[in-house]
């Protein structure tokens, strides 16, 4: 007997993401990220957070988190989102996030969660050190896109084994309460030069938040002098730039500026070498720098602007988070009733 296809999720497209709150954001945060989301908004209903849940599952100074929350609402705005077009919030305002995390927890496989890569990455030798919040991660990155039936993820290449996770988790839930079709089964966004942009100190390694060296990135509220001069002290060759992009194999570093550049530009890389192809570091680092001070210097700016105003800033989260709490509310509602909790 052939096995029956279960019917597809048939609600409407949705885009959700978000970002933590563990420190200054960065142009891979930025060109992975952020510059998606405000792209994807005028295309599709889109949910933005500011994954403080997520933050405290390594130590985060109490003092600082709602700062932090604020910071990166901040960029938010900065990179173009409109709290009137998108939903933005904080994912602790939702407690829904939780209550389906826990059911997930109950579908989700032990095997499944060993085989997370940045769980090693982040846990390095010590992983009995961690909180089990850390191990459990992904399970709750999968109740943040669910629980709005999210279709589509912007992310950075880094998250893409949490999207598969949470496309596993949904399956499961679909096959288990029979429910084919309740969630829809998402797709993480990754396409484009920015999917992926490494250290300016080694090619390669991600760019980082975590790294110690302040060189190895460039951050979003960096002024002109510091982006300058951190693209001027970036690792690169001796050779010039080649005409094709195969040619730039095993050159990580050469890569990875040119992917900065294409990404900034919106252009791809190939396009992008076909400009610079015979030309050293000398003269692309200065177009580089050029350019990524023209694009960054204002959303810096706008940064600080949107900071200067915290009430400003409270109002959108509070708005956001009561729209979110409004669409989130009913996807647990049947949740429950799926899984059989007690209740009307
Ligand atoms: P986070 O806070 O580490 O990073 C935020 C976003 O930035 C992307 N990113 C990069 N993209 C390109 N190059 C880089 N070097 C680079 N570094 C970071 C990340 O891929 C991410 O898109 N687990 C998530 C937060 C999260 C989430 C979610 C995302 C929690 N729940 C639900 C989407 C959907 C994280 O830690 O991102």
């Amino acid at each position: 007997m052939t096995e029956q296809t279960p019917p597809a999720y048939a609600g409407p497209a949705r885009v959700l993401s978000g970002v933590q709150p563990t420190g200054a954001l960065h142009l891979g945060n930025y060109l992975g990220a952020l510059v998606k989301f405000t792209r994807m908004q005028h295309e599709t209903e889109t949910f933005i957070f500011v994954a403080d849940m997520h933050a405290i599952t390594q130590w985060q100074d109490p003092k600082l988190l709602t700062a932090q929350v604020r910071e990166i609402t901040a960029a938010y705005l900065a990179a173009g989102l409109d709290p009137k077009v998108a939903t933005i919030f904080p994912q602790s305002a939702v407690p829904a996030h939780a209550e389906l995390a826990w059911v997930f927890n109950c579908v989700a496989r032990l095997g499944w969660l060993d085989r997370m890569t940045q769980f090693k990455d982040k846990a390095g030798k010590h992983k009995e050190r961690e909180s089990v919040g850390l191990y459990t991660y992904p399970v709750l990155q999968a109740a943040d896109i669910l629980l709005y039936k999210a279709t589509q993820v912007p992310v950075g290449e880094d998250q893409k084994q949490h999207v598969e996770l949470t496309r596993d988790i949904a399956q499961k839930f679909n096959h288990d309460f029979e429910a084919p079709g309740f969630f829809p089964l998402p797709e993480a966004m990754i396409a484009g030069p920015g999917a992926r942009i490494m250290s300016l100190r080694d090619g390669s390694s991600k760019m980082s938040k975590s790294d110690p060296s302040d060189y190895s990135r460039i951050n979003l509220t960096d002024d002109a002098d510091a982006i300058a001069q951190k693209v001027k002290k970036a690792r690169t060759d001796a050779e010039p730039l080649p005409e094709t992009l195969d040619e730039l194999k095993g050159r990580a570093e050469a890569l990875n500026l040119l992917g900065i550049y294409a990404a900034l530009d919106g252009r791809t890389s190939a396009e992008v070498l076909t400009e610079f192809a015979g030309q050293g570091f000398g003269a692309f680092k200065p177009k580089l720098a050029d350019l990524a001070v023209a694009k960054l210097g204002p959303v810096g700016e706008a940064m600080r602007g949107f900071l200067a105003d915290p009430a400003e800033i409270d109002s959108i989260l509070t708005a956001g988070a009561e729209r979110a709490r409004e669409v989130a509310a009913p996807t647990l509602h049947q949740v429950k009733k799926i899984v059989g909790f007690w209740g009307d």
